[in-house]
């Protein structure tokens, strides 16, 4: 395992124990294949990895197996408080049911966004994500990962890509499974989604003010986890010279 120091020196007598942990957050819109490349990058690097959209997904379908109530926050966020999350080798349990695949479901996609307004539920997301954290190297992949959840993280990247490649990309992914859709009707629920990202009020999609931008536009998978392969080791090496 890398390690690395985040504490400069302390000058006083009794010195706080360093963290020689190591945070990586990569951040960006929906289809810019964050997940599957935060995966491969983490594994590179030998760290945990946390895919916080599926956090999003295993509370939205908490609600949409409630059925809401969609009109009340409070309530909304009572049940995020209330379920348990884990994360363990890639798969997602809640309340210790595997719900990997069911929170992939187009109905609770459509749903998200009454979980991830509420910024209650945020709240919660983010101290699990942080509880998660704890003693570990991660890398960490979401929206607001650089920004809110770990303001402090050693290498934060944005990882970013035109619309049209996203929509492509998608596309290419969805025939792979059988499913036919065209560009056009990809490309409208994405700018929707995008616009819903970067305008909540609370953990909108934007890049922090010291994150990397990454454009992945015309690379292939393999090709952007060598990138970030080498930014992150380049940042490990400048923070423990
Ligand atoms: O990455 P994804 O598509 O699985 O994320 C699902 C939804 O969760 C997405 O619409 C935005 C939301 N989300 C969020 O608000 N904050 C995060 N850190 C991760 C995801």
């Amino acid at each position: 395992m890398i390690q690395r120091s985040v504490h400069p020196p302390q000058p006083v007598e009794i010195t706080p124990p360093e963290s020689d942990l190591m945070i990586v957050t990569l951040d960006g819109p929906a289809g810019a294949g964050k997940s599957t490349i935060a995966r491969q990058l983490a594994d590179r690097l030998g760290f945990a990895f946390l895919d916080t959209g599926a956090m999003y997904r295993a509370v939205t379908l908490v609600a949409v197996r409630n059925r809401g109530p969609w009109d009340d926050p409070q309530a909304l966020a009572e049940l995020a408080r209330q379920c348990q999350i884990e994360m363990e080798g890639g798969r997602v349990h809640l309340n210790g049911e595997d719900v990997s695949e069911l929170i992939r479901l187009n109905e609770v996609t459509s749903h998200i966004h009454y979980l991830a307004d509420n910024w209650a539920v945020r709240e919660r997301m983010v101290a699990l994500q942080r509880a998660f954290a704890e003693g570990k190297d991660i890398v960490t992949e979401g929206r607001d990962q650089g920004t809110v959840a770990f303001p402090k993280a050693d290498c934060k990247i944005f990882l970013t890509a035109s619309p049209e490649e996203r929509a492509r990309r998608r596309v290419q992914e969805l025939q792979a499974r059988g499913e036919q859709v065209s560009v056009a009707e990809v490309l409208a629920l994405q700018n929707e989604r995008d616009r819903r990202d970067s305008t909540r009020k609370v953990g909108r999609l934007e890049p922090a003010p010291d994150a990397i931008d990454v454009c992945t536009d015309g690379m292939s998978p393999d090709e952007v986890v060598e990138q970030l392969v080498e930014i992150v080791r380049e940042r490990m090496q400048r923070t423990d010279g």
